[in-house]
Order: structure tokens, then C-alpha cells, then sequence
């Protein structure tokens, strides 16, 4: 059975990709921020400081020891104009949105090498791919993951290991609640070209055809499920 890590996996996105593999027949490993009692299988970190990422590795490793999949989907939206941006919201951001995940990588990789198998999947965002005003840090911090999978797919590609990264458009999660009031979020339907957020589901069900034999030549590429917002207008 193969072993999967999720980050995020408490809410939203990350919360449906753990239910969909484990009813897939995969062994589900999750972490978040928010302590949850007599789960197992689970495994809380603040990943927003780099110092809990080696904790949670050991933890994993003694407790799973090798992982297959890492689903690297954790993550903070933060709208702010730069000039009003804070030095701990800088950090906070990069570290959860991208240094984190980059260290966690690092750390699991060397196993996926020796056992000639991996999958990585990096949840990034269509703010990372088209830029989105008063959200230059979030953007930042998705489009850090592009060259990351991208130079990562080339060194790791002799091992049977692919990287991919998905970029959500606008998904109906407790992410997207807080950050859209009423009207905010019936303009933002109007531009969507489907008019519909993206379900959860949908990531999961790309999320498992990545991680399947089928999808064991793609790798390196970014695809953006965004019912249409990419386009163009
Ligand atoms: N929703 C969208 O429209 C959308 C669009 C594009 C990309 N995305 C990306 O998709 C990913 C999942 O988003 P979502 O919409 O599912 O958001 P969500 O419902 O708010 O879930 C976020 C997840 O990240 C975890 N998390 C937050 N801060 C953390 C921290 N400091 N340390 C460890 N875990 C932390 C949360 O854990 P706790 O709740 O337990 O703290 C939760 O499990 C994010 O990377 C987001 O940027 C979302």
C-alpha cells in the first residue's frame, strides 16, 4: 500500500485529497496547524517556523518510515498592499507557503531515491501564474514553486520520481469564505468564466491521476484547474 503525506490536510483542499486517497486504498498520513486528539495517522506542526519541519520528519520517519507521496498543500492567502506588509507576515507567508514544503521535500527525498519511486504534487495557485494586485507575497511565494518542480522533475527524473504543481483558481473552502465577503464573491463569480467556484474534489481527482502509473510521464508541468480564469478576457 503506498504511503502518502498531506499537508493541510485539517481543511479544505487538503482535507478532501486525504479522504479521497484513503478511500482509494492509499495509507494516508496528514498534518496541520490545529491539534487534533486520538486521530492517527495525523500530525500537528506549525509549519509556518522551518524549526517544526525536521520534528515532524522524525516523527513521520519513526513512526511510517519512508513516504511515496508528498502532497505539499498547506498554505496562507494574505491580501495586503507591499508598502503595508509586515516583517512577521513576510516571513510567516514564505515559510509556510514555500520554504516549509521545500525543507519537508528535501528531507523525505533521499528514500523516495532508494526506493526508486515518488510522487511530489505542489499545491500552488493562479495568483502565482497571472500575479493578483494587494497579493504580491502570496504570489510570490506560489510562483516559488514552479522552478521548484520544474528543476526538481529534471534531477529526479532517473529515480521514477515526477514533480508537479496544480494551480487552483478560486475553490470553495473555508479559505475562500474568509477572504471574500458577499459581495466580493459575486464579483469574483462574474469573472470566472465557468461562474462557479472549483469543488475540492476536482483538485483530489487530478491530485490521483498524477500520482498514478498512467501519469508516470508527466512530470515537471503545471497545470492550472481554474474553470477558465487563466484564459484570458
Ligand atoms: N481556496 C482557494 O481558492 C485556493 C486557490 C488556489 C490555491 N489554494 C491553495 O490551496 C491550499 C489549500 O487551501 P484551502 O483553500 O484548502 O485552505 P484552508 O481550507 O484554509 O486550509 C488550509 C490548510 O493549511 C493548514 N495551515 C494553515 N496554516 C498553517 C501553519 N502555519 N502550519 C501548518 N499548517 C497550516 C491549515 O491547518 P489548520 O487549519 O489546522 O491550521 C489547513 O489544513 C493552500 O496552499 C492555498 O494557497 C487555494
Amino acid at each position: 500500500m503506498k504511503k502518502v503525506l498531506i499537508t493541510g490536510a485539517s481543511s479544505g483542499i487538503g482535507k478532501n485529497i486525504a479522504e479521497t486517497l484513503a478511500n482509494s486504498g492509499f495509507q494516508v498520513i496528514k498534518t496541520a496547524r490545529r491539534k487534533i486528539n486520538n486521530q492517527s495517522g495525523y500530525f500537528s506542526a506549525d509549519l509556518s517556523d522551518i524549526e517544526n519541519v525536521k520534528i515532524l520528519y522524525n516523527s513521520i520517519k519513526s513512526s511510517y518510515g519512508s513516504i511515496d507521496i508528498l502532497i505539499n498543500n498547506a498554505g496562507e492567502y494574505l491580501y495586503s498592499p507591499i508598502d503595508l506588509m509586515k516583517e512577521e507576515d513576510i516571513k510567516r507567508i514564505f515559510n509556510l507557503n514555500f520554504l516549509s514544503h521545500y525543507y519537508l521535500t528535501s528531507l523525505f527525498v533521499s528514500d523516495m531515491k532508494k526506493n526508486k519511486f515518488g510522487r511530489i504534487i505542489n499545491i500552488s495557485s493562479i495568483s502565482g501564474v497571472l500575479g493578483e494586485a494587494n497579493a504580491s507575497l502570496y504570489s510570490a511565494s506560489k510562483s516559488a514553486f514552479y522552478g521548484f518542480s520544474k528543476a526538481l522533475a529534471l534531477e529526479l527524473a532517473q529515480y521514477n520520481i515526477t514533480v508537479n504543481s496544480i494551480s487552483p483558481g478560486w475553490v470553495d473552502t473555508p479559505l475562500t469564505q474568509e477572504a471574500l465577503n458577499k459581495e466580493e464573491k459575486e464579483e469574483t463569480l462574474d469573472i470566472i468564466p465557468q461562474k462557479r467556484f472549483v469543488e475540492p474534489v476536482e483538485i483530489s481527482n487530478l491530485v490521483k491521476y498524477l500520482i498514478s502509473d498512467e501519469a508516470k510521464g508527466i512530470t515537471g508541468q503545471n497545470i492550472n484547474l481554474c474553470a477558465g480564469l487563466t484564459c484570458g478576457c
